[in-house]
Formats: C-alpha cells, structure tokens, sequence
C-alpha cells in the first residue's frame, strides 16, 4: 500500500512536471485506430475477461485474448510455467489450453457488452480448424483475428505450422476468403528465415505481421536432474527475447517498409523497451510476461508516462513518427 501511495505521488509529479497528460498516443494499425500502441498480449491473464477489461480501463489500446481452438483444451501437465527471476523470464509450457470457441463466444460477453477493443487469437491443427474457429467467431464486433501460427501440425507430425510457408500462406488464403476483418499473422521465431514465412503470410491476404512468440526452450533442476516442466520442453518469454523481437521487427520493417504494419512483442519490461521496438519498425507492442503481476495497472501507467516523457523531450508529437526512427 506505501509502495502504491509513493507510485500515485511520483506519478501526478511526473505528469506536472513535464505537462504530459493531454498528449495524444494514437496508434494506427493499418485501418485500425487505436488509443495507444499498447496491448495485451495473447495467453496472459488468461481467459479472465474481468481481468482484461481491467488491464483495458488502465490504459491498454486493445486486448488479445488466449488463443481459441476449435474445441476445449486443457494443455500440458503441471508444472506449466517457471519463472525465472535472475533474467526477467518464463518458461512456459501452457501447450494452448482453451475452453474451444463455442464456450468462448459466451465467456468474452462482458468485453462485448463494454465496447472492449478486443483482438481474438484463434489457433488450429490443420487449416479447416482454422477457418472453423474464424467462421464460428466472426459475426462478433472485434477488431482483428491474431492468426497463431504457432500451432503444432498434427498432419506434419508436429512441425509447427508457422515454419512452413506453404501452410501459412493457405491458411491466411482460406480465412481471408471466409472474413472480412483484418488478420494479424503471429510468427514464431523458431525458424531460419522470418522474411519467408512473413511474405507468405502476406500474399496470403494478412492486413499485418505480429512478431514474435516464445522461444524454444528449456530449464533442467541440477538436484532433481529432471527438466522443470511437467512437459520438459517450454517457451522463453520475458526480458531474455527482448533484442530478438527488436531484431525481428527491425529485419521485418526493413523488409516491408511501411507498406505492412507490424506489431513487435517480446521482453518488454519497461517504457524504453516499447520506444525501442517503435524505432525498430513497430506500430504497436504487445506485452505479455511483465503484465502477468499483480498490479499490472501501475505498469501500464507508467509505460504511458514514459512514452510521453520521450516524445516530448525528442519533440515528437505522434507515434506514427516514431515508428522506424532507427533506420533513417
Ligand atoms: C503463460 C503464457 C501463455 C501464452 N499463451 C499464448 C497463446 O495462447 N497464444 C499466443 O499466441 N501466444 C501465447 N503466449 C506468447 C505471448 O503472447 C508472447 O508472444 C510471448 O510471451 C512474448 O512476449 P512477452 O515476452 O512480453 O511475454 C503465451 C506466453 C506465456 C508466457
């Protein structure tokens, strides 16, 4: 609570001081409009729609929820998330558990009815899960479908589905042809060469590049000599991935220019990351590990501030300025 009394303090102080409040963070993400360049990423919170329109009302531009299969998951065994302090990291081994799209439809009701910008992640084995999931879903009022191409092919024997351009390139083709709401492709990083799987989801009708989810990953206990996981194998998150997303998102703008808007997500922690990956290419962020804490209204806050501070002090005055600053 002291902790809590000093943040408001240090907070009003610092919106004086630098005169912040009435700047304006607009994000655009292709024809997309949104309050600010933060959002929620996929999978954390879970699927407590409370808690996302909490996190919203903090100051969020948008919400993504979990990512929703064609039916009820209950994923991996326990343990399903490590966390590791010393590197500001997770490792986690959730393995997509949902509740399927039909229970989904009524349990993300309370952000419908709150006029909650709301991204819906949706996940499949193979392409017709996919569409299934998208056609299920797509009568309702959200902004965009996160396509998570991190799935594993269960028709490949368990490749994930976004290293195969072929594959990314016709499932973005079949849901483009079932909607007409803009599709984000989420990448994995676990592959050579981003570009490839990125133009294939491109060409196959994605209105824009989500980059990037965890990677491969693992952590073994020396005394009990057994890998920490109930699944043994896990995805990193948190500060470790930081300069691999930037890296991503710097290779991605590079690539495309500003002709595709990409959104960058991966290790943000603090204000100066999110600034980061904005020079680096991105129109928004995502943040997922550092918002998975008690509190994360005071983090966004602070983000904000910290955003507003760097604008004015480099006298920017919109975000979209911002976005590939580094590669002038
Ligand atoms: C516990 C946990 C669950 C996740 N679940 C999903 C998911 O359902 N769908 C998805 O696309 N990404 C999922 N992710 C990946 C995040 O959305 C994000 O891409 C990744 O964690 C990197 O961002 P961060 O370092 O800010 O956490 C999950 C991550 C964590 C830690």
């Amino acid at each position: 609570m002291k902790s809590y009394i000093k943040y408001l303090k240090f907070s009003k102080a610092f919106q004086v001081t630098f005169n912040l409040s009435n700047m304006s963070l607009e994000a655009r993400v292709g024809t997309l409009k949104l309050r600010n360049p933060l959002l929620l990423a996929s999978g954390i919170l879970g699927t407590t729609y409370s808690t996302l329109q909490r996190v919203y009302e903090a100051g969020l531009g948008a919400v993504i929820t979990k990512s929703i299969g064609p039916r009820s998951r209950s994923g991996n065994p326990n343990p399903s998330v490590f966390a590791l302090k010393d590197i500001k990291s997770v490792i986690n081994s959730v393995g997509l558990a949902n509740p399927g799209y039909s229970v989904f439809r009524e349990d993300i009701g309370i952000l419908i009815e709150n006029k909650i910008p709301t991204i819906v992640s949706v996940f499949g084995e193979n392409q017709e899960e996919y569409v299934e999931v998208v056609k299920g879903l797509q009568d309702l009022p959200i902004l965009a479908f996160e396509v998570n191409l991190s799935c594993p092919n269960t028709e490949k024997g368990g490749t994930q589905i976004g290293t195969d351009p072929v594959a990314v390139k016709e499932i973005i083709s079949a849901l483009r042809k079932e909607t007409e709401i803009p599709l984000w492709a989420k990448l994995t990083p676990n592959v050579s060469d981003i570009l490839e799987i990125a133009d294939a989801a491109i060409k196959g009708g994605s209105d824009a590049i989500v980059a990037i989810n965890t990677l491969k990953a693992m952590v073994i206990d020396i005394q009990t000599k057994m890998p920490v996981l109930g699944f043994k194998r896990g995805g990193l998150s948190g500060a470790a991935i930081k300069p691999i997303g930037v890296r991503y998102v710097y290779d991605l703008y590079e690539h495309f220019g500003e002709k595709i808007p990409i959104i960058g997500v991966g290790g943000i922690t603090r204000g100066e990351d999110i600034i980061e990956y904005l020079l680096a290419g991105a129109t928004a962020v995502e943040m997922g590990t550092s918002l998975g804490v008690a509190y994360p209204e005071n983090m966004i806050r602070f983000f904000q501030m910290k955003i507003k501070k760097y604008m004015k002090e480099h006298a920017y005055t919109s975000i979209q300025e911002i976005t590939g600053g580094a590669h002038k």
